[in-house]
């Protein structure tokens, strides 16, 4: 069969490309940067609710305007259900799993983290305008999935 030598290029170059992409893939997994949420801290997932901070989620004012915020989702729901903060506030959310993974997502605003058993993930957050700001789960974590929600009120 007579394959055309620019068809012959277009398909090494094809080849190479899936190549590198595989590579990107098996270094990144190896290193285990696509699943490590972003501060790398970690937690025994079995002892969540005897674990500090996370023995009493909620909220923290670490400043005139600026809080922290300790959450954990287990199927299906979110602790700490609503949280109270003033417009303008900086809130760090520090999200963790006591059972299977999660998402910590506020749509329309910029927090979306992936919630892993044995890891912290931590997003930092200003909110500028008044409402009911809520948290859903992103990761279908079972068939409670859809009611897993929390609230922040912004006032
Ligand atoms: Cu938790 Cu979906």
């Amino acid at each position: 069969m007579h394959v055309n030598r620019l068809e012959k290029i277009w398909l090494w170059l094809g080849a190479a490309t899936m190549v590198a992409f595989f590579m990107t893939l098996l270094t990144l997994s190896v290193r285990a940067v696509i699943i490590t949420p972003r501060d790398g801290a970690t937690i025994d997932p079995t002892k969540v609710w005897q674990t500090p901070p996370f023995d009493h989620p909620g909220l923290r004012q670490t400043g005139p305007l600026t809080y922290e915020a300790y959450y954990v989702g287990q199927v299906f729901s979110w602790q700490p259900q609503s949280v109270t903060v003033p417009v303008g506030s900086t809130v760090t959310f520090f999200v963790t799993s006591a059972d299977v993974v999660h998402g910590f997502t506020i749509p329309d605003e910029d927090v979306n983290v992936e919630v892993l058993p044995g890891w912290v993930s931590s997003e930092t957050h200003t909110f500028r305008r008044p409402g009911d700001y809520l948290i859903l789960c992103n990761q279908y974590c079972g068939i409670g999935h859809h009611t897993m929600g929390a609230h922040v009120i912004v006032r």
